[in-house]
């Protein structure tokens, strides 16, 4: 069968991570201030969620601001502040009902305590929640969080707890802030950008990437059924070799 025949998996990805891209030029293509593009990427954003859980997704991540969207304007940085804090408050209650529970990783230093405790506040409530998990990756930067990993690890070290030589891939991946969770299979970016953005750089080691151009506040449930179709006529093979390759060593 050529590879344009391929069927696909049935099953769909458990882990899948979204890249969330666009919303700045969705409303400049329509004359509308880059807010209005925020605030329609977060009705996306809810969408998703419900698409995902409707698809049999197990894990939905979702990158909402990097540690390097700091470097926006001022007053760009705190109306995403200010959405994360409206979601968290206004959404909490019907995630959890909906069998949801919420995690946030990144780094929360910089983030306001009451915003903090807010964000605790949503973990602790649908902590028991199994039916599906939201991450929202917010303040998050793959460098930074393996940073912040290393660091706890070397104060093990210094401390006496462990010895150097037991830090090992397991060892460093427990020690991230997506600790409990198994990797993405699935890594989609919206908007046509075609990078990784300091994204999940551990645990995408073998990700698939689907690179969709849709902008994200017009990604909707057909995107997202669409990236799961690209990614079933995929194959994995991990460094090893597919299932139908000739594995004859030096025959010539
Ligand atoms: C994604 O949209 C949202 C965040 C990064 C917070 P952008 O704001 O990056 O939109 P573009 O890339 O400028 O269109
Ligand atoms: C990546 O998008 C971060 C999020 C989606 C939160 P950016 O728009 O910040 O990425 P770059 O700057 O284009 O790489
Ligand atoms: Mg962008």
């Amino acid at each position: 069968m050529s590879q344009g025949q391929r069927p696909g998996r049935s099953a769909p990805p458990a882990h899948v991570a979204i890249i969330m891209d666009g919303n700045g030029r969705w409303a400049q293509m329509r004359g509308l201030p880059r807010q209005e593009g925020h605030r329609r990427g977060l009705e996306a954003l809810r969408g998703a969620v419900r698409h995902a859980g409707d698809l049999g997704i197990r894990i939905l991540t979702l990158y909402s601001f990097s540690t390097e969207n700091w470097r926006r304007p001022a007053a760009e940085v705190s109306f995403l502040l200010s959405l994360l804090r409206r979601f968290v408050e206004k959404d909490l209650s019907e995630l959890h009902a909906a069998g949801v529970r919420v995690r946030i990783i990144g780094s929360r230093d910089d983030l306001a305590a009451d915003l903090r405790r807010l964000v605790e506040h949503a973990e602790t409530v649908t902590r028991d929640n199994t039916r599906m998990t939201l991450v929202v990756a917010f303040n998050y930067g793959a460098r930074d969080e393996i940073v912040r990993a290393a660091r706890r690890i070397a104060m093990d070290v210094a401390a006496g707890l462990i010895e150097a030589a037991a830090v090992d891939e397991a060892m460093l991946a427990s020690h991230l802030d997506t600790a409990d969770l198994p990797d993405p299979e699935l890594v989609i970016r919206t908007s046509g950008e075609t990078r990784i953005s300091n994204f999940l750089l551990w645990q995408a080691a073998y990700a698939e990437f689907v690179f969709s151009p849709v902008l994200w506040p017009d990604f909707d449930r057909a995107a997202l059924e669409d990236a799961i179709a690209e990614y079933g006529r995929r194959e994995r093979r991990f460094g090893g070799l597919s299932e139908t390759a000739d594995r004859s060593v030096g025959a010539a």
